[in-house]
């Protein structure tokens, strides 16, 4: 096991009706609040005049910017910036999934920075000073309600890029499972792709003796599909989108990862797709994920074959340790097609056209590699989009 510094700060408060809590909670840090959402569905759910009313019985000023894309875009961003320095707002507020609260997080690093904020997602610059943000999650996905980073498009170039700092932790994250209940299928299965997704990153790699971690991650992975199946069958099913909007936040608040290497090739590779066809990034995930196992699992079989067994029941009497490492990565993809993913690129209709750019980009030129599991050059990385088509 490596050394690891572990620090979680936020704080979670989670359960039926947490969401009325937001007004008294955001008033510990702020009276002036940007009120930050995505394209509507909190209006159309209600959440909206709920958090509304909450915060102005908690005598908080509220200033708003809605519209935040699913892969949220540098312009409204600094859309955002440009609001909080005009009325000292002093604390941000996110309602919605990773879009919202990525875009929060990086109009709060941007608002005390001099230069452009796309500096941090080019590392350029590192943040210094940030605003503060709170979450009301309403979609368990990226995680980012407790993760310290925030992922950015910019819209010219169609660069999709990430950045991560301590100071990009939420101040809080209220979650109540009962948000998620309106869901489209498709967007919990999306959810699902990139919880999972978040654990897996973790959990191939090449350190030795990680046996809590592994055991942690297996136990996520297991409960997501144990419940989703059953949340798509019940979308009002509480105790399963409890679990899985638990799950959501475990898997990507860093606890799986310590002590241990972890890889992060699969996300580098799925933020083209999303950056250049704009497709939800976990379905990217479902697509590339399966891809990425069958040309990395030779680097360690003996881990794809505890993959198999422990999270896919695989009987190891039945099969040897590459069989087994086989059928692990074929449960993982019909596991995936069940709750209605894709999992080649034809099924979102993207063609052969721009994986080698997408290939080049994904390594910047090959100036770097990706992930720790194997590290891949351009060439490897276009080999895996070939094996998604
Ligand atoms: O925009 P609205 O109208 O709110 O609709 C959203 C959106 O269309 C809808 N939705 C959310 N909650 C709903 C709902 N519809 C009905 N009922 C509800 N309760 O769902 C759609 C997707 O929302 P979005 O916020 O885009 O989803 P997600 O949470 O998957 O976020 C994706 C973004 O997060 C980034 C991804 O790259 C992507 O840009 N990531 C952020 C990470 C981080 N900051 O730590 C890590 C991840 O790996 C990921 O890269
Ligand atoms: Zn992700």
């Amino acid at each position: 096991m490596n050394n690891f510094v572990f620090q979680n700060p936020t704080r979670i408060i989670f359960g039926k009706d947490t969401e009325a809590q937001v007004g008294q909670e955001t008033a510990k840090y702020a009276k002036k609040v940007l009120l930050h959402y995505g394209g509507g569905s909190i209006k159309k759910t209600g959440l909206y005049d709920r958090v509304v009313k909450s915060l102005k019985e908690a005598g908080i000023e509220i200033f708003e910017l809605g519209g935040v894309l699913p892969n949220p875009r540098l312009s409204l961003v600094k859309e955002g910036i440009r609001l909080c320095r005009e009325h000292q707002i002093e604390f941000i507020l996110a309602v919605g999934g990773g879009s919202a609260i990525d875009s929060a997080k990086a109009i709060a690093i941007g608002v005390p920075y001099e230069g452009d904020v796309w500096d941090f997602f080019e590392y350029k610059a590192s943040p210094q000073k940030s605003l503060q943000v709170g979450v009301v999650l309403t979609i368990p996905a990226a995680g980012s309600e407790a993760s310290d980073s925030a992922v950015i498009t910019k819209e010219d170039t169609l660069d999709k890029r990430g950045v991560t700092h301590s100071l990009l932790f939420p101040v809080f994250s209220i979650m109540n499972p009962e948000l998620t209940f309106t869901l489209p299928d498709y967007q919990t299965a999306c959810g699902t792709a990139d919880i999972m997704a978040h654990i897996m990153e973790r959990y191939f790699t090449p350190t030795r003796h990680v046996d809590l971690t592994d055991r942690l991650c297996e136990a996520t992975l297991k409960t997501m599909i144990l419940n989703v199946p059953k949340a798509l069958k019940n979308p009002n099913d509480y105790d399963a989108r409890a679990e899985i909007m638990w799950a959501g936040t475990v898997a990507h608040n860093n606890l799986l990862g310590m002590g241990r290497r972890t890889d992060w090739a699969s996300h580098g590779i799925e933020h083209e797709l999303s950056a250049i066809y704009d497709i939800a990034h976990g379905a990217g995930l479902a697509i590339v994920f399966p891809a990425w196992m069958k040309y990395v699992y030779k680097e360690d079989i003996a881990r794809f074959a505890q993959f198999a067994k422990r999270v896919w029941n695989v009987d190891d009497n039945f099969f040897d340790l590459e069989e087994m490492a086989l059928k692990g990565i074929e449960s993982l993809e019909a596991f995936f097609t069940s709750i209605g993913l894709p999992t080649r690129l034809s099924h979102v209709n993207i063609d052969a056209s721009r994986l080698e750019e997408m290939a080049k980009k994904a390594t910047g030129n090959d100036a770097f590699t990706l992930g720790f599991f194997k590290k891949l050059t351009s060439r490897d990385v276009l080999e895996i989009y070939k094996l998604a088509l």
